[in-house]
């Protein structure tokens, strides 16, 4: 690699925050909106042109390296050797059509697979998270501090209500006793921002059947720098060539979850 790790993240965040101005100009202007995979899954000019905008920026700057981007103006990657960036230009998109807000731009930085730099910006609330890779996760210009140890019964998590009741996988009847024994559950619409809310320690935990590696490419390495705990359902590593279902807790939890609550799974 012939570029160095400061050198991408000073682009990458200066890149972000720009794409997240762009975002905020189309606030007054009329949406283009289009359904993908269903009428719920939704996409829209700005999430394309979002996509566009960075995935230029970032072949004129770094030529050599490869991107993973979920409107598919990205490299189709087989493997996640090289630089590889992860991008989910809007992830929310159902949060920035209805509310304009609870959405953010999230974008990964994988080095032969090793995530080295994440980058979530809550457009907002002009709030841009930020991590490489042991020098701390900041939130524009403070550190955030390391996780607690938390037991389920002190702890938030976070669980969508559709797919507990409609996933064949993620059983009503086990998960159940997790809602009953946790303090609350949330729902946000967004998985980027609810990996940063278990980084921030606004929730503990974040428990999904399905997300594809752009929804999670930055996330997780907030909360794993942090000393949480990022796996799929079954306790194995995640995958960002493909889809995982996903367990992220803070410290203490991810045990007491996987153990007691979804060990009767067949995720
Ligand atoms: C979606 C959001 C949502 C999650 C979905 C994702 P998108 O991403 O992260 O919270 O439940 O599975 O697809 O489509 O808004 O980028
Ligand atoms: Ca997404
Ligand atoms: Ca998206």
């Amino acid at each position: 690699m012939n570029n160095s790790i400061a050198e991408i993240n000073t682009y990458a965040k200066k890149w972000v925050l720009a794409a997240g101005e762009r975002i905020k100009e189309s606030f007054s202007k009329t949406l283009d909106i289009q359904a993908k995979s269903n009428p719920n899954d939704l996409v829209t000019n700005i999430d394309k042109e979002t996509e566009q905008f960075l995935i230029g920026k970032i072949k004129e700057t770094f030529p050599s390296h490869r991107i993973l981007g979920e409107e598919g103006f990205g490299d189709k990657l087989m493997d996640l050797s090289g630089v590889v960036w992860i991008i989910d230009p809007i992830d929310g998109t159902m949060n920035f059509i209805h509310q304009q807000r609870n959405f953010a731009i999230s974008v990964g930085i994988y080095i032969d697979g090793e995530g080295i730099i994440g980058l979530i910006y809550d457009v907002a609330h002009d709030e841009l998270y930020h991590v490489v890779k042991g020098q701390g996760v900041y939130m524009n210009e403070k550190e955030l501090p390391e996780l607690r140890e938390r037991k389920v019964s002190e702890s938030i998590i976070a669980l969508n209500a559709t797919w507990v009741t409609e996933n064949r996988r993620l059983k009503p009847e086990l998960l159940a006793p997790l809602v009953r024994n946790v303090r609350g559950t949330r729902s946000y619409g967004s998985a980027a921002m609810e990996l940063v809310y278990v980084a921030t320690g606004r929730l503990d935990a974040y428990i999904t059947p399905r997300l594809a590696p752009w929804d999670i490419a930055a996330g997780i390495l907030m909360v794993k720098e942090l000393g949480g705990i990022a796996t799929d359902l079954r306790g194995k590593s995640l995958n960002l060539i493909k889809e995982n279902s996903v367990l992220v807790t803070a410290p203490g939890l991810h045990q007491e979850i996987l153990g007691g609550y979804l060990k009767d799974g067949n995720w």
